[in-house]
């Protein structure tokens, strides 16, 4: 007998469009990552990490540097870009934000509402089915928008184009994206994930390109001897040892990327801040 997601995934696959193929493609590895009962080690002040959802340990970094660029989020109108299962919408919430998510699979729209439901912020947060490439919404509309891994699934200029056209003037739009050239990423996506050939993974000059929709831009780049730790999580558990080597990687990478910032196109993660005035 066949289990709703295979039906699903049957369903998704006759649909020849890429931006399906490519979202039934991370459902996949979402549900995998899921299943493996994957969750943060490293714990931080600033950030909730199990509203991270997945790969926690490398995406609080990230956050600790773009929540503080977002300020408060009192009253701010803020739209996410596949928002998935939710997990970034209900974290802006709980901040104070109002916020849209929006995404192309109407299922995991309702498990976003759950979760939005469990942390008591439904009243703050809409879902909606829509594509991020053709936003529904009038000009200048938003004070934030925020993507986490998503943009790699569209057209980079157009959704950066659609952007620019809903945040109000003064506003930002925030891109956290999976970088192509990750030696070891890079080197996992040709072997395992076989729809990655698909996805439009950033360089330095992708990120560049984005930015050039708006007035300025600033961006940091995440993760490149840290990825190593996962050696100790994912081939030969030790926990401790996968603690001790992240955290001293994580320090490393700092230093490297200090030193001899052309390394930075070799990182994982990407989060690019575009600026409308
Ligand atoms: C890798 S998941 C990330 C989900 C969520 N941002 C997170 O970090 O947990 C990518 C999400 O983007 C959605 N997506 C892909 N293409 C899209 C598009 N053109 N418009 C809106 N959502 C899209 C997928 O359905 C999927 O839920």
């Amino acid at each position: 007998m066949k289990t709703p997601f295979r039906r699903l995934e049957e369903h998704l696959s006759k649909n020849h469009s890429t931006s399906f193929q490519a979202a039934l493609f991370m459902l996949k590895l979402n549900n995998m990552l899921a299943l493996k009962g994957q969750r943060s080690t490293e714990r931080s002040d600033s950030v909730e990490s199990d509203l991270l959802l997945w790969w926690e340990d490398f995406y609080v970094p990230v956050f600790e540097y773009i929540l503080p660029k977002m300020g408060t989020l009192e009253k701010k109108k803020v739209l996410e870009l596949g928002t998935g299962t939710g997990g970034t919408a209900t974290l802006l919430a709980k901040r104070g934000a109002s916020v849209i998510g929006i995404d192309l699979l109407s299922f995991r729209l309702a498990e976003a509402k759950a979760r939005a439901s469990e942390h008591d912020v439904a009243e703050s947060v809409n879902f909606a089915l829509m594509d991020a490439m053709h936003l529904a919404f009038p000009d200048n509309t938003f004070d934030f928008i925020i993507s986490k891994s998503v943009l790699v699934f569209t057209e980079h200029a157009q959704t950066a184009k659609e952007c620019y056209r809903v945040l109000k003037p003064g506003g930002k739009a925030i891109f956290i994206e999976n970088m192509r050239y990750h030696p070891i990423a890079w080197l996992y996506r040709k072997m395992f994930l076989k729809y990655s050939a698909k996805l439009r993974y950033f360089s330095i000059h992708d990120v560049e390109k984005v930015g050039a929709e708006f007035e300025s831009l600033e961006h940091r780049e995440f993760h490149l001897s840290a990825v190593g730790a996962l050696f100790w999580q994912k081939c030969l558990v030790i926990p401790s040892l996968y603690r001790t080597s992240f955290r001293l990687l994580k320090t490393i990478d700092i230093s490297l990327l200090k030193c001899f910032p052309f390394l930075k196109r070799l990182c994982w993660i990407t989060a690019v801040i575009c600026h409308k005035n």
